[in-house]
């Protein structure tokens, strides 16, 4: 028998039961299902009160929980131990928000603390004296996501004088437009790839170094270069001055890594204190995942939910919709969290899974996704997860408020209730429609409704509840992987690609494929793609 296989039987045997009863249903038979499905967490609220789960199927889902030591992985994490075996690591990111498993590990991450912190200040001192006015970010996937999504979420607190650009892609137009307009003497280019041999970022770095070169007219550019690396000799073998070389360690995965020197550019792009603050709010959330019990833990009652949807309902995505501007680079770093962490086939002990371990992450930011994609997710065919952030404070003119919370609160109701065909019809009436006409029309106006939501709340998007939203979801991203028995700090998966693309990128360069064992339509391909346009 698989790993966990009676769990996943018994959550799907709930779910096949509870299939015919409404959601609706059970919040009148339980006047306590909201207290019971909803859970505190410093500076978040989780409510999973829109999930088709009744008592018996949350015991059962915490009877797995219990099954899978879930929480307890999460411990092991914490103690530093080999939690990651495929890469013979363990996996401490949380001891960059003073969590460190040892004292040695305790004083090597304050010993980088107080450089990056030196550091960022003395370029602050340049950025206030005009003499540094752009930053230049290049870096791909948790070389970038996080900071990314950091420093746009956080924008009301931006140090002003300094733009921030960012280059991830290797398509030649996403350096060209980092670089565009910007002046190479008052320009820093900082460099962040924890391998230090990404293709991506290799080429991107190589086209600054040259638009430096080029504009400052001499060869040794090292003052303007900075670079966050787990391989320091690459970096300065590269022409990184070694003192502006941070460190990057093993045992920080790329997709947990923001809150390392990998967050610099957040560090000196937002003002004095505030990425401390961001620190300070992760640690909350920290000390809630590892302590809080297991029927008070948000983390582990967000994390069973999710499991809940993809292995008792089979579904195979859930969509993410934050109704704050500030978080709409959230869908894109999350699907790299959760879908480079949990997008595994195989338990960590090399079993095939009996239940898919991840669907897929998608969304945007609402409303804007309302007019968009939520036709499928209201009337689609197969029911779709949503899960929503509303933030109680917004930004801008106060008399938008109530709209944007409005929109957030009626999708996930109508999602939940739905409208009956009858209802549908009487309403169709009423507008004065002809029977004939309101007949035909009314499947067309029907909601199935009983389709499940989460909602999160922030009271507001600040330093620290951004801090403890994105550490909630490490810890999430975590907690399922346990649910599964998979490992979530590996991604060897992206690793066939990277090899076949090099060899591809060299025959597209020298002009056509260079033997038979490519398949006869990439063969097909190198070869129109070889030709000059
Ligand atoms: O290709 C996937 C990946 O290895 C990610 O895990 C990582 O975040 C990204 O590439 C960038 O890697 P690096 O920081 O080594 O350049």
């Amino acid at each position: 028998m698989g790993m966990y296989t009676r769990h996943f039987d018994d959550i799907r045997a709930h779910a096949q039961r509870l299939s015919a009863t409404r959601t609706m249903d059970l919040f009148t038979v339980d006047p306590n299902r909201l207290h019971a499905l909803s859970r505190t967490a410093p500076h978040l609220f989780l409510d999973a009160s829109k999930h088709k789960i009744d008592a018996a199927a949350l015991e059962a889902l915490y009877g797995w929980a219990r099954g899978a030591d879930a929480l307890g992985f999460l411990q092991r994490m914490a103690h530093g131990d080999l939690v990651n075996p495929t890469e013979d690591r363990a996996a401490m990111h949380i001891a960059l928000r003073g969590r460190a498993a040892s004292p040695a590990i305790a004083a090597e991450i304050s010993a980088a603390e107080r450089a990056l912190n030196a550091f960022s200040d003395a370029i602050a001192a340049e950025v206030a004296a005009g003499k540094l006015t752009a930053l230049v970010h290049i870096g791909i996937g948790g070389s970038d996501l996080g900071p990314r999504l950091v420093t746009d979420a956080l924008a009301m607190w931006r140090r002003p004088g300094l733009e921030l650009r960012f280059a991830a892609n290797i398509d030649g137009a996403d350096i060209e437009d980092a670089l565009a307009g910007l002046d190479p003497a008052r320009t820093l280019v900082v460099v962040v790839s924890k391998t230090f041999t990404t293709m991506e970022t290799l080429a991107n770095a190589n086209a600054a170094r040259d638009w430096l070169r080029a504009g400052l007219g001499r060869e040794d550019v090292s003052a303007h270069l900075v670079a966050v690396s787990a391989a320091p000799a690459r970096a300065i073998a590269w022409g990184v001055a070694q003192a502006r070389v941070f460190p990057f360690w093993d045992f920080i995965g790329g997709r947990y890594s923001v809150w390392s020197a990998v967050g610099v550019s957040a560090r000196i792009a937002l003002q004095d204190g505030v990425f401390a603050r961001f620190l300070a709010g992760a640690a909350a959330m920290d000390a809630h995942a590892l302590e809080a019990p297991a029927p008070d833990n948000a983390v582990l009652l967000g994390a069973l939910v999710q499991a809940y949807g993809r292995v008792g309902q089979a579904s195979a995505s859930y969509a993410l919709i934050p109704y704050a501007r500030r978080l709409r680079l959230l869908p894109a770093f999350l699907q790299q969290l959760e879908m480079e962490s949990n997008g595994k086939r195989v338990s960590i002990d090399g079993a095939r899974l009996g239940a898919s371990a991840c669907g897929v992450t998608w969304g945007d930011v609402g409303a804007n996704a309302q007019h968009s994609f939520f036709q499928l997710l209201h009337q689609g065919v197969d029911p779709i997860p949503v899960e929503f952030i509303v933030c109680a404070q917004t930004e801008g003119p106060a008399s938008q408020r109530a709209g944007l919370l409005g929109n957030a609160l009626a999708q996930a109701e109508a999602l939940l209730i739905g409208r009956t065909q009858d209802q549908a019809l009487a309403q169709l009436r009423a507008a004065g429609l002809d029977e004939a006409s309101a007949q035909i029309l009314a499947p067309h106006k029907t909601f199935p409704g009983d389709r499940p939501s989460t909602l999160i709340g922030l009271e507001a998007i600040t330093p620290e509840s951004l801090g403890a939203l994105l550490a909630f979801y490490e810890h999430r991203t975590v907690v399922q992987a346990a649910l599964m028995g998979i490992n979530p700090f590996d991604q060897w998966g992206v690793e066939l690609g990277k090899e076949l693309a090099s060899v591809i990128a060299a025959e597209i360069t020298a002009g056509g494929a260079s033997g038979a064992r490519h398949d006869p339509s990439t063969t097909a391909w190198i070869k129109r793609l070889s030709q000059p346009s």
